[in-house]
């Protein structure tokens, strides 16, 4: 039985592509990856913290605590997560937690580590609660509590396991049951980036990708990423798509604000299902607070999907509030879809 670990280790010179990678442009984007810290764009209260604790377990010799990243999607946790291990040169085993459905799924991966390994576990709040309950030991005094046999005479046996690093991710802290999230010694919350740092990873990605961009067109697409690396880089493959076959090749501010009107992306940077959002909230329900249940059955989109990627940008770009009886679009959201907030009454 498969647990979905694969051992991975990212240091040296040549850029691996990621194991499971199915297609060219999951290659691509496991080669945009940062592998250190001082190639991973912004946050940078959060690489300070990292640095230190990172310097700091190295000089004692010791592993490194246990340590959760939360965030949206396509912020960087899983390259932090490989950052870490890499920093620390030591061995990184992956893994997520919808993927670990027994204990003994976990148990193996566990007994399998050597010394010092960093064990990433995504989407950590999707772990079972019984595998959670081998991690809490593990954590804690590196030990594998196993029972053997059933009723009164079932006994129970504990195992010595290499000390190692628990690195989660999550999408929101606040689904981390807090036994588990009290047993990590550093929380690591990663924000939207800001238009300079995106600007830098376009940069970036197009050195490593090979594309031609100039400073305005990397400028555009970061206006356009949502605040989100993951995006940029797919908005910039697009727009490289998009100069090969209908310019030059070189992504100018022009062809790179052509490009993305084409692939459905507004000058705020929202995508098809960002401006159905807005449309339901305006236009639908003329401006009443609507239920995150609703709405996301209206746009068909998971409510957790709606939570995680959409709505932490929409938030912070002041186009939607979260109020107790529901979601409710702003003003900024009425005029951005060419409405008159006054039109409400006519909906
Ligand atoms: N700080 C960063 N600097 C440069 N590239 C980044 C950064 N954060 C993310 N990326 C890019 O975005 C992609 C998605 O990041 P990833 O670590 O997979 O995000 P998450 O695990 O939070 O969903 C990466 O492949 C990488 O190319
Ligand atoms: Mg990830």
């Amino acid at each position: 039985m498969t647990t979905g670990a694969r051992r991975e280790v990212l240091v040296g010179p040549e850029r691996p592509v990621a194991p499971g990678a199915v297609g060219i442009e999951e290659a691509e984007e496991a080669g945009l990856r940062p592998r250190t810290l001082g190639e991973f764009v912004g946050q940078g209260q959060l690489v300070e913290h990292l640095r230190i604790v990172l310097e700091a377990a190295v000089q004692r010799g010791q592993p490194v605590d246990h340590i959760l990243f939360a965030g949206p999607p396509g912020l960087g946790k899983t390259s932090l997560a490989g950052i870490v291990a890499a920093e620390l040169g030591v061995g990184l085993r992956v893994t997520s937690g919808p993927v670990l459905a027994r204990a003994g799924d976990l148990a193996s991966l566990l007994t399998d580590l050597q010394e010092g390994d960093v064990l990433f576990v995504d989407e950590i709040h999707r772990m079972h609660r019984s595998v959670e309950e081998i991690l809490y030991p593990a954590m804690e005094d590196a030990k594998l509590d196993f029972l053997i046999g059933k009723g009164p005479t079932a006994r129970s046996i504990r195992l010595d396991l290499p000390r190692f690093t628990l690195v989660g991710a999550t999408t929101r802290t606040g689904l981390v049951s807090s036994p588990l999230r009290d047993r990590f010694g550093f929380l690591g919350r990663l924000d939207l980036y800001g238009v300079d740092d995106l600007e830098a990873i376009v940069r970036r990605s197009a050195r490593i990708l090979g594309v031609d961009v100039e400073p305005d067109g990397a400028r555009r697409i970061a206006d356009r990423s949502r605040g989100t690396p993951r995006i940029a880089n797919r908005l910039l493959r697009r727009v490289r798509d998009f100069v090969e076959v209908r310019g030059d090749g070189v992504v100018t501010g022009d062809a790179a604000e052509r490009g993305l009107e084409l692939f459905g992306i507004d000058e705020l940077g929202l995508d098809k299902v960002d401006r159905a959002i807005l449309d339901v909230l305006c236009r639908r329900f003329g401006g009443r607070p609507v239920g995150l249940t609703t709405l996301a059955q209206c746009v068909g989109e998971e409510t957790d999907t709606l939570e995680d990627a959409y709505e932490p940008f929409l938030l912070q770009q002041g186009l939607i509030e979260r109020t107790p009886r529901g979601r409710m679009a702003t003003q900024r959201a009425w005029s951005h879809l060419g409405l008159e907030a006054d039109e409400r009454a006519l909906f």
